[in-house]
């Protein structure tokens, strides 16, 4: 089997990993392993390279992506999707692995109408906001790089007896707000999933220093409907009479070294994809759920939601103290 790999969209700490585990597998089953770099665009400038044993050492513990990713206009449209499908059929494909977020797997999706080949999709951004898997690969070490970070921001504002809003990434999803939120003790998450009037936070926040908390941290998500942190905190300041400090952890969140979790997780998922095209199984996304290995019609991995756990959050209060 001859079997195409890319990454796409916003790299996330492990995609080397399980590249790494689709080459080696693949390889070691009598597969023929291409590297495309530059995401799908790379597909369309037919940036392809074969890749050996060799191609993919030294990479398992990096993050980013040795092959490059992007984000790719042309491969939106019909006309895209139709000449991505020639030159995979004119080169002797007969798979293609694609490791990335949703705008991924819709673009999986969309190539399926134009092209006969087997399509197989892995979970690979630090958001989290897939389902069919219970974590994608990159989001563990997207949360502990920012929990490194606020753990740091905690000794500054324990110091000053501040009030901090602290900006995540996450665009449509609150994920990496509410893991980071509930393992650095923050007053308050605020993420897209949930609705917080201004009212309801500066409320929080007014109890939280009655209770004479040294530090007060406020957990953004750079999608929460009440704007992004610089916004939320000029506002903040204004009701709870203080001037709230801000830090947007941004782009440091995404990249660095891949945690255990996020090297195995990627690593079983890689196998997984192989194995599945071996058996026949595509059209879908590998995921693991409850540890088992599975595979996700593509539209499902958008169209349903993963849901926050109700239960936790309402625990924030009482554990905020
Ligand atoms: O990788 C996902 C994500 O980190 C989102 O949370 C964020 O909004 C987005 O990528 C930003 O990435 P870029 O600036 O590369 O488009």
């Amino acid at each position: 089997m001859k079997i195409a790999v890319l990454t796409s969209g916003g790299d996330s700490p492990a995609m080397n990993a399980a590249i790494r585990a689709i080459t080696r597998v693949g390889i070691h089953r009598n597969c023929e392993v291409f590297g495309v770099f530059g995401g799908l665009q790379g597909i369309l400038d037919e940036q392809f390279h074969e890749l050996n044993s060799r191609s993919v050492s030294r990479i398992l513990h990096r993050g980013g992506t040795i092959l490059t990713t992007g984000r790719s206009e042309e491969f939106r449209t019909k006309e895209g999707q139709k000449k991505a499908a020639k030159i995979l059929t004119d080169r002797g494909f007969d798979a293609l692995i694609a490791i990335g977020g949703d705008g991924t797997m819709r673009a999986l999706d969309a190539l399926s109408n134009h092209w006969k080949g087997w399509l197989i999709g892995l979970p690979g951004t630090i958001d989290n906001d897939l389902y069919g898997t219970d974590y994608t690969i990159g989001f563990d070490t997207a949360v502990n790089n920012a929990l490194e970070a606020l753990d740091k921001i905690r000794d500054t504002a324990q110091s000053f007896q501040r009030v901090f809003l602290v900006e995540v990434m996450g665009r449509t999803a609150g994920f990496i707000a509410f893991h980071v939120g509930f393992a650095t003790g923050a007053s308050a998450i605020l993420m897209p999933e949930t609705q917080t009037t201004m009212e309801e936070l500066a409320q929080k926040v007014i109890v939280a220093k009655d209770r004479a908390k040294s530090s007060v941290l406020v957990v953004v998500a750079e999608g929460d409907e009440l704007g992004n942190a610089h916004r939320i905190a000029a506002e903040l300041s204004e009701r709870i009479g203080e001037k709230c400090r801000v830090s947007v952890l941004g782009y440091i969140q995404r990249g660095g070294n891949p945690t255990h979790f996020d090297r195995i997780l990627a690593t079983r998922l890689g196998a997984y994809a192989i194995e599945c095209l071996l058996n026949g199984k595509h059209g879908g996304m590998v995921g693991e759920v409850d540890g088992n290995l599975i595979l996700t019609p593509f539209e499902e991995t958008w169209s349903k939601k993963k849901q926050i756990d109700q239960w936790m959050l309402g625990l924030l209060d009482e554990l905020a103290g």
